[in-house]
């Protein structure tokens, strides 16, 4: 696997890709990689394509009081992950190739950033939407491959990618979880021994809930009970909510794809999970 941290040398090896007949999927990371991760790589290998992962760990979508500063920084071991992985090109520009002297331009989606983590973390999806926008445009890529663990970033792209006619491929890879359920995540590492214990209990109360939904419980009561069990395990709730799975509106009818997500403090990381509604 290359690695490239120029924007010309990225483009000369992609146009190469593509000279030589190969479609070119993105997988776009802040680093931190973990088995998530390459389940992305995994999910974006196929016969005639090439994968370029980039790492940047992109300081817009971080708010002032947030772990900018302390977010895990791997990059020798990342490599080595997605060497195995069986990645083709690492694109790792630095945040002056990112955002030189002048930027100006922000992406800003209405509607579907504006719940959730939109709310507790303002300006966090314009700053997704912008290098991801730039990231697509560096790269030019014919699909591009993100967790289903980051349930409204994911949303934001396929709203942007709509609006602004980028012809690439969404496409969202199940979350991927520790053996006792916990979604993987480069903040699971901020945990304790004893916080990582308890923090199961999210996916679990969230696991709970959705069957209680899908069977036609009443929503109110059951994401109460949800948050009970939450606070009971030592969580700070941010958000426990029903919505659409698509447009993240609250209060989803029933015939609708919909999506329980959740955000909670275990102490000072804040973690989110989410999980579809079986129909
Ligand atoms: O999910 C992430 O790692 C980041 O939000 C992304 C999509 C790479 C944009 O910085």
């Amino acid at each position: 696997m290359d690695t490239v941290r120029d924007l010309n040398a990225l483009r000369e090896s992609v146009a190469a890709f593509r000279a030589a007949g190969q479609r070119v999927a993105l997988v776009p990371t802040m680093g931190a990689l973990h088995a998530g991760h390459v389940a992305l790589i995994e999910a974006a290998k196929r016969p005639g394509t090439k994968v370029v992962a980039s790492i940047f760990v992109n300081p817009t979508q971080f708010g002032p009081n947030e772990d900018l500063s302390r977010y895990p920084r791997r990059e020798m071991a990342d490599i080595r992950m997605l060497n195995e992985a069986g990645c083709d090109l690492l694109w790792l520009p630095s945040v002056e190739t990112m955002y030189p002297d002048g930027f100006a331009t922000t992406v800003h989606v209405s509607g579907v950033s504006d719940g959730f983590d939109g709310a507790s973390r303002p300006g966090h999806f314009d700053g997704v939407a912008t290098v991801v926008s730039k990231l697509f445009n560096q790269v030019e890529p014919v699909a591009a491959y993100f967790g289903e663990k980051d349930y409204q970033q994911l949303a934001v792209i396929r709203r942007f990618v709509a609006d602004l006619d980028f012809a690439i491929d969404i496409v969202g890879v199940p979350t991927q979880r520790d053996d006792d359920g916990l979604a993987m995540s480069s903040r699971n590492i901020y945990l304790d021994d004893e916080q990582r214990k308890q923090a199961v209990a999210l996916p679990r109360a969230l696991g709970v809930a959705a069957r209680a939904i899908a069977k036609g419980e009443d929503v109110e009561s059951v994401l109460d009970d949800a948050r009970t069990t939450l606070v009971g395990a030592g969580f700070t709730i941010d958000y426990v909510a029903l919505a659409d799975a698509e447009t993240l509106a609250e209060n989803p009818a029933v015939d609708r794809p919909r999506r329980l997500l959740a955000a909670a403090r275990m102490g000072a990381t804040r973690l989110i999970d989410n999980i579809a509604i079986e129909l």
